[in-house]
Order: structure tokens, then sequence, then C-alpha cells
């Protein structure tokens, strides 16, 4: 089924990790592989659950790891997604997958499903910064890794890169990043870190330099250029043609359902999101009931906002509509005074300074979920 507000995608959860990254915050459980078989059932379960009808348009597996599970266990997960989604003639399938468990019976698996891009995360070239943030692989392991996906030939591949890592210096950032784009990926996540509370990183008292993070972002966007790639979102560049079309979607306010445990979802006009709790994931679904721990139907100035929030995003704005433009009136002339926001006609869209303060952009738009109805 195509939405109202543009196609569907689904999103797929896979929590599963092989040990925790000292900044991550996403919702993994490293040591938990053994849940995988009652996972993947559980997720086919979800899916028929939360979408019968559906015809979506694209599918992305993210995590978490997905490339945790072996290829026996990639092939039965496509073997259930796709039995679900039967109707589906899906035009993107998108695998996110570790340097340190992805291999050539993996690749093989992915491509024998119909996988379309791979999304690899490196997050530096540096073997020592890898190290420093908990990363439990090295630059030769993705390269061995990149080529392998490369000689294949059928995959859109995408790096993920993170600046402002501990002990990252501009030199060496610049460095590396010209050293991925010698590889010629086909599409770059250039992520500023984020510092979670909680996280080791955190704990051991990591203060970011928002300078030099501004600097490595501000130098890398001339690069990536140069390299054929144009800037499509706030962290997202692309060669043509190598967008991710599932996270446009979800960027231009579209609608998808997210599948697995913690994951949201964003269906006829409700966002929701599954438990955190793995164990009571599993257990919600297998007694046939919707794992949702939080649901809110968005109505009139919570939609608005949430779609200009999402449409910001996008390095091209979007093209506000009178309800956008008088349910915001004062937010937006207070953005465009601190310089975060540039308007022309109707469009507005975040400016040099508001791709770096784009949360403080944003809060002056989202609505936190306001209602809770816990039922894992
Ligand atoms: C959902 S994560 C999972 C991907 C995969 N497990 C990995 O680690 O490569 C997707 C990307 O988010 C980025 N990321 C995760 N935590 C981050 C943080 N605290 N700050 C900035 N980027 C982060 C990383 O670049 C990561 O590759
Ligand atoms: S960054 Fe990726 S590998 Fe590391 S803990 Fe988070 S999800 Fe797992």
């Amino acid at each position: 089924m195509a939405d109202a507000e543009g196609s569907l995608g689904v999103y797929v959860h896979i929590p599963f990790c092989s040990g925790k990254c000292a900044y991550c915050d996403f919702v993994s459980f490293p040591g938990q592989k053994g849940f995988i078989d009652r996972y993947l059932k559980a997720v086919e379960a979800e899916a028929r659950l939360t979408a019968p009808d559906f015809k979506p348009a694209t599918l992305y597996i993210g995590g978490g790891t997905p490339s945790e599970l072996s290829a026996e266990e990639i092939a039965e997960l496509f073997e259930r997604l796709h039995r679900a989604f039967s109707g589906a003639d899906f035009s993107e399938i998108t695998f996110e997958a570790n340097p340190e468990s992805l291999d050539e019976a993996k690749l093989a698996a992915l491509r024998q499903a119909g996988v379309t891009r791979l999304s690899l995360g490196l997050q530096t070239p540096e073997d020592p910064l890898l190290a420093g943030i908990g990363r439990r692989h090295t630059l030769a392991d993705f390269l061995r890794v990149y080529h392998s996906a490369r000689a294949m030939g059928t995959f859109s591949i995408s790096v993920d890169l993170i600046f402002g890592l501990p002990g990252q210096t501009l030199e060496g950032f610049l460095k590396g990043l010209d050293q991925v784009l010698a590889l010629e990926p086909d599409h770059l996540s250039l992520y500023g870190l984020d510092l979670h509370e909680g996280t080791p990183l955190a704990r051991r008292g990591f203060i970011p330099d928002e300078d030099l993070g501004r600097e490595m972002f501000e130098s890398a966007i001339p690069r990536l250029t140069w390299a054929g790639f144009f800037h499509y979102e706030i962290s997202n560049f692309a060669k043509p043609g190598h967008e991710s079309k599932h996270n446009f979607n979800y960027w231009r306010g579209g609608s998808y359902a997210g599948l697995g445990c913690a994951a949201s979802s964003h269906l006829r006009g409700v966002r929701s999101r599954n438990s955190s709790d793995l164990g009571a994931y599993l257990k919600v679904v297998e007694q046939g009931l919707r794992p949702m721990a939080e649901s809110e139907l968005l109505q009139d100035k919570d939609k608005l906002g949430e779609r200009i929030m999402l449409g910001l995003r996008c390095i091209d704005g979007l093209e506000l509509d009178q309800a956008m433009e008088e349910g915001f009136k004062s937010e937006w002339k207070d953005l465009e005074r601190r310089g975060l926001i540039e308007r022309q006609g109707r469009w507005a869209r975040l400016t040099r300074d508001g791709l770096f303060l784009a949360n403080e952009a944003f809060s002056e738009f989202v609505a936190p979920f306001k209602s809770l109805e816990v039922n894992a």
C-alpha cells in the first residue's frame, strides 16, 4: 500500500552486537545471540500483525549489527520478510554491517536475498582511534569486506564516519576522509560525535571540542563535493542516484513501519515505539500482541512540527504551506533572527550555522511523546 503521505518503508531493528562501542546509546545487546532464533520468528509475526495489507517500497535492516546474523540467519530473515510482505516489490533494500562480522558467505546471502545497498560502519580509518572508542575491527578488516563487497558488483555501498572522536586531529580526520574517498564509495554518512549521558565515553569525562568538530565538518564538505557527492541531508552525501530512498521517504514525512525491539513507526499519523526490553518484546509478540511501548496520534501543531523538523534535515529544506507558516510564526521569525534558518519565498532551509545547531532549531518544532501506553 502506498500511504497518502508517500511511499511506505519498513525498518527492521536487529539489536545484536559483538560488543558495546564507547559512544553508542542505540538499543543493542552484546552477548545475546542465543535469542536470534526467537527474534527472527518474532519479527515475522510482528510484520503480519502490523502491516498485513502493506506493499512497502523500501526495506532497511539496521541495528545494532545486522551482520551479527550468520549467513543462514540472514537468508531466514529475508525469507520471513518476503513472506510477510509477499505483495511488495522493494525498490531498495539496505543492510547495515560491521567489518568484524561480515564475510563472503554473508555477502552471498545478501545478494541472494535481493539487498541493493550495503551500509558499512567504519567510523574512522585510524586504528588507534578505533581501539579508543571500543570498536572491534581495524582498517584492514574494513578494507577486506569493502573490497569483497565491491567485487560482487551488486551493492551500492555507503560508509559511516564520525568526526570529533577522542584523539582525532583535523589533519588525521582529513587524511582519513581522503583515504575513504579514494575507495570511491557510492554514499557517505558523516556524523558529528554525539556524546550521550551514561555511555563509557561520557563517564570517562571526554569533552568534545565543538570548534574543532565544526572545522572538520566544514573542511569535509568541499572535499566531498569535489569527489562527486551531493550533500542531501545534514549528515548524508551521495553520488547521483545513490541517495537512500528509505531515509528520504522518512525525511519527507512519509510513513514507515518499524519492526523489532525498540523500532519506531509512523503510520497513518500515529508515531509509536516498540519496547526496548528484548525479553518483553519477544514475550508480547509471542502472545500475538503488538509490542508497542509508546504511541501518539500526531495532530494539528504537533503533526506540522514533525513534518517541518524532518523536512529541514534535507539540505534543500522544505516548502511551507500556510498552516506551517502560521502555526509557527514566531518560531520562524526567531530562527531567522538567530541565523539558523534562511527563507526564500515559501521555502525554508537551515543555514550553514543551522546545520551545526540543527537540534537547537528543531527543538522549536518537536513535541515529545505525550501519551504512554505501556503494554510490554
Ligand atoms: C545505528 S548505528 C549502527 C551501525 C553499526 N552497528 C556500526 O556500529 O557500524 C549507525 C551509525 O550511527 C553512527 N553513530 C552511532 N552512535 C553515534 C554517536 N554517539 N555519535 C555519532 N554517530 C553515531 C555511527 O556512524 C554508526 O555507524
Ligand atoms: S555503534 Fe554499532 S556496533 Fe557499536 S554498539 Fe552501537 S550499534 Fe553496536
